[in-house]
């Protein structure tokens, strides 16, 4: 910051014009293969929103929050339940595990979070039945070397569901008649796929509906028709916050498929899972962790299997939040990212984690990838090139000094500095937020993309 100049003064835009637009409506979504630190960076926009919208995927996802009050890890409910009178909505695009979100409900209560009229579930989300989680399990097994590493949450096989249009929904929970006629339906031919195909134990309509409808019973008062209520919300000003799970590269159109979750994480899955339409959405924040990391199965171009790569997983504690497995770890993928900001229409993106790279003599990213001789600037289609590639990289020197806890941009090394302009040059996209540490303060908030309509300069033309 040599001109003395800092982010937290107004600029004039010259070089995002199309930032000095009025922003209100904010997507959130993952711009990697998941946990970016999404569960933090929503937790701390919720504070301007009035609504905060969770519109798809289901239990797979463990979001992190570390407040004064101790640490909190969502996989249903949305981050944003910790900011008082805050309206959180469960969207009809996520796949709801009853019996998992009443432990969640149950174990926020145990932490001291009250859960009330401050929430509502769609009637229209899909539910995931036990049959699901059993499909799901004896899927992988089978699949061998092939397996996807799927959580085990029951996901893939409920999303089926829906598609093949015998998917039961949160709604149906408050008809129990048709309820039991629905499971009985599906009973018939799942119960023979598990025991033919599988070989594992079937399922009894009794006790599902015993279960599911003892689950109805507590969660009733909070269902509604999402949609309508977000529809009133918009419609009244108020600011709504849409929290993605997953990410770009796990998205099961735009991601590596076929290791990929089964739903929508970019951001035209809030629409879909929310029930509004695209012209309802202000702006699209993507968080990426500052290097890359990968849990399960698939292609990951910039994977470190050397101590580069434990190091980071040690430094970043790199466990999954749902299942503990180990995250594979790797250097910062610009590829990737850019594909990120494209298939999203990011308006910015938050950079979490940059005090996981502290200390690291030097810093690579993957520009590019080389493959039989031939350069790729963009994403490739064909898995197998990207399983195959190597990473044309780009190394940018590490910072002795600090960066953990940070609250300033100021106060960043200024090789930490140039590391995020390099971000942004690469991607063509601003830097809004970037995160230091685990904990709520550790942030540098550069411009607020829920409330800030002031046009933002690029880190370049402001910093040494
Ligand atoms: P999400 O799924 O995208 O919400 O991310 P997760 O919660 O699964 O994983 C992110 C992990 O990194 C969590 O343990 C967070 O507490 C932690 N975290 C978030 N931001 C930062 C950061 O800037 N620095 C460090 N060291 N940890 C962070
Ligand atoms: P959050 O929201 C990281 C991965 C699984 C597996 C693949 C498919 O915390 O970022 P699934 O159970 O969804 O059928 O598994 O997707 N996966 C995640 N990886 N973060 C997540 O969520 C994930 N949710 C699913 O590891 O590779
Ligand atoms: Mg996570």
């Amino acid at each position: 910051m040599g001109s003395g100049v800092t982010l937290a003064e107004p600029f004039f835009c010259d070089y995002f014009p199309e930032q000095a637009r009025y922003m209100g409506n904010l997507v959130v979504i993952g711009s990697q293969w998941g946990d970016e630190g999404k569960g933090k960076i929503v937790d701390i926009l919720a504070r301007e929103a009035d609504l905060i919208v969770r519109f798809q995927g289901g239990s797979n996802a463990g979001h992190t929050v570390v407040t004064k009050k101790g640490t909190f890890v969502f996989h249903l409910i949305p981050s944003g339940i910790l900011s008082r009178g805050k309206q959180c909505v469960l969207g009809n695009g996520v796949v709801i595990d009853p019996g998992a979100l009443i432990g969640e409900l149950n174990q926020l209560a145990a932490q001291g979070i009250k859960v009330s009229r401050n929430f509502a579930i769609s009637q229209r989300a899909h539910l995931i039945m036990p049959y699901h989680k059993a499909i799901d399990k004896a899927a992988e097994k089978a699949k061998g070397a092939r397996r996807i590493g799927t959580t085990g949450k029951g996901i893939g096989p409920a999303y089926v569901d829906k598609m093949a249009r015998i998917g039961i929904r949160m709604g149906d929970l408050l008809d129990p008649e048709g309820f039991r006629e629905k499971v009985e339906r599906n009973l018939v031919e799942i119960n023979s796929f598990l025991r033919h195909v599988y070989g594992v134990r079937v399922f009894h309509a009794d006790r599902i509906c015993e279960e599911y409808l003892a689950y109805a019973q507590r969660l009733s008062p909070y269902m509604t028709d999402d949609s309508l209520l977000i529809h009133k919300a918009v419609e009244s000003g108020r600011r709504v916050l849409f929290e993605g799970a997953q990410g770009t590269h796990l998205d099961v159109d735009l991601g590596t498929y076929p290791f990929v979750t089964s739903s929508n994480a970019c951001a035209g899955g809030a629409c879909t899972g929310g029930g509004v339409g695209p012209t309802k959405i202000d702006a699209v924040l993507g968080v990426t962790k500052a290097y890359t990391t990968r849990v399960g199965s698939g292609p990951f171009p910039t994977e470190l299997s050397d101590d580069v790569g434990s190091g980071l997983q040690e430094r970043g504690q790199e466990f999954g939040a749902t299942t503990g497995r180990a995250r594979r770890c790797g250097w910062l993928d610009a590829v990737l990212l850019r594909y990120a900001v494209r298939v999203n229409g990011c308006t910015s993106l938050a950079v979490t984690k940059l005090d996981v790279l502290d200390g690291a003599p030097e810093l690579k990213i993957a520009v590019g990838y080389r493959h039989q001789g031939k350069l790729y600037r963009e994403m490739p289609v064909d898995l197998h090139i990207l399983k195959q590639c190597e990473p044309v990289y780009e190394v940018l020197p590490g910072w002795a000094g600090m960066t953990t806890g940070a609250t300033s941009y100021k106060a960043l090394p200024v090789e930490a500095k140039r590391y995020l302009r390099r971000i942004e040059d690469l991607t063509s996209c601003p830097i809004d937020i970037v995160s230091t540490g685990s904990h709520r303060e550790h942030t540098i908030m550069l411009k607020n993309p829920m409330t800030q309509t002031r046009p933002r300069v690029k880190l370049s033309k402001v910093s040494a």
